[in-house]
């Protein structure tokens, strides 16, 4: 197994391009599904969770062609309407596969993904919101068994504005009857990007960024296509990570690829703690901003703090002038970073969903296991600060959401290896 050994702490400079983003690569994976003409994507990140959705698909009889970062999907011939256990299991995006599925061949049977490192993760709004639409759904040895004659159009409303579900009930409404509104939609820039995949395709999709999205069905039979590629957006919660080291190591940089906007939440919340910016067309440049004061934060769906970049501000927080509270109200097992980075001298107390950080005016090198994947950028952030050689085990965890972490940290100046 993989690890990483970082010694710290060192300053960072120059600039950085993150890869495009894991959370909008996955959805879009799945929207390939729809489309009996070959789909092609550009500069697709090299993730793990991106190989196994590839994987998974394959299984379902998609051709796949790979030309470096960029792919060819053949959806034209799914031979397989079932998404086996093994590899649902490995990843919980793998649900998303159920929408498209239903909505082109009105059948499919998909693993219940189970729970997760980070929390239960049950996928009931997405199966009420399939219903809602005409589907009928069973629970049967662990599979979710779907079927319909053709899905129907109409109001779907969410009872938590899930990203998974919001992306599953968008694709199942591609083929069917009529109009469907989707209420209290999940309004995630990952959500745009698929939307804006959907549009390229020629599907007519209205309103995604606000909770109400609205999708003009029609029949299977109609020909989608696009001859042009689709590259989806920059990755926001790597673009985050990045900024965050630069303001944990007092550092000025550049972090690329990625729209502002995005992150509007955190760069405000940095911004209140003494972080100056330069926001640019294509990123951020962190300007040196010296030590940050502690802040109280919660997570909430977007446009709120997102839970993705949890781990990494918990960190930062670490190292902060004062005390910090954070409330995690999206995932309830989020804290597992938490022990591991008390293991490198942070002080943090949990009491229910809140961890209250005291800051320390310094990090101490120790051996480390990654537990989740932000949770494993969390500790990669202390090590870089932290006074000697720290070890990073389990760095697969990592390696499904951030491609060539430590080569990009090595170009801005870091000192982190990986070991095989
Ligand atoms: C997506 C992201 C993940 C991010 C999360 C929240 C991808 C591939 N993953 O995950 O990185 O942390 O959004 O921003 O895009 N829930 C239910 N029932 C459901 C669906 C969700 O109770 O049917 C709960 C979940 O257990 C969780 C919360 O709602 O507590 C948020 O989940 P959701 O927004 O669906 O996240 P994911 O799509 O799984």
């Amino acid at each position: 197994m993989d690890k990483l050994i970082v010694s710290g702490p060192h300053k960072l400079s120059g600039s950085v391009k993150v890869s495009s983003a894991k959370n909008a690569t996955l959805p879009i994976l799945a929207a390939t599904l729809l489309f009996d003409s070959p789909v092609l994507l550009a500069d697709i990140p090299k993730l793990n969770d991106v190989q196994t959705m590839l994987k998974l698909m394959e299984s379902l009889g998609l051709k796949i062609t790979r030309d470096q970062k960029n792919l060819t999907i053949d959806a034209s011939d799914v031979s397989n309407l079932v998404a086996d256990y093994a590899l649902v299991k490995t990843m919980r995006a793998s649900v998303l596969v159920l929408g498209p599925m239903l909505s082109r061949y009105g059948k499919a049977k998909v693993s219940l993904p189970g729970g997760c490192a980070i929390g239960a993760r049950p996928v009931d709004i997405h199966l009420t919101g399939l219903e809602k639409m005409g589907a009928s759904i069973q629970i049967d040895k662990g599979y979710i068994i779907a079927e319909c004659k053709r899905l129907k159009g109409g109001e779907v409303t969410l009872s938590f504005p899930s990203v998974g579900a919001t992306e599953n009930i968008m694709m199942a409404a591609v083929y069917a009857e009529g109009e469907t509104i989707i209420e209290n939609a999940a309004r995630e820039p990952e959500i745009v990007d698929l939307a804006n995949f959907l549009i390229h395709m020629g599907v007519p999709v209205e309103g995604a960024g606000t909770s109400r999205i609205k999708i003009i069905g029609t029949t299977p039979q109609k020909k989608y296509a696009s001859n042009k590629p689709y590259r989806p957006i920059g990755d926001r919660i790597e673009a985050a990570t990045f900024i965050i080291a630069a303001l944990m190591a007092k550092s000025s940089i550049k972090v690329l690829g990625f729209e502002p906007w995005t992150l509007d939440s955190v760069l405000e919340t940095l911004e209140k703690m003494g972080a100056k910016f330069k926001r640019l067309p294509d990123g951020v440049e962190v300007l040196e901003s010296g030590r940050l004061k502690g802040a109280v934060i919660e997570t909430a769906p977007f446009p709120g703090f997102p839970t993705d970049v949890q781990a990494q501000m918990m960190s930062l927080m670490c190292l902060c002038e004062g005390n910090s509270v954070i409330t995690e109200q999206i995932f309830e097992n989020r804290y597992m970073h938490v022990p591991e980075l008390i293991r490198m001298g942070c002080q943090i107390t949990l009491k229910g969903n809140a961890a209250m950080v005291e800051g320390v005016e310094s990090l101490s090198a120790a051996p480390v296991m990654c537990t989740d994947l932000r949770a494993s950028a969390a500790l990669v952030l202390a090590a870089l600060q932290a006074q000697g050689e720290s070890e990073i085990q389990r760095v697969y965890h990592l390696d499904r959401g951030y491609e060539d972490l430590e080569g990009k940290f090595k170009g801005l100046g870091a000192k982190i290896e990986r070991v095989k």
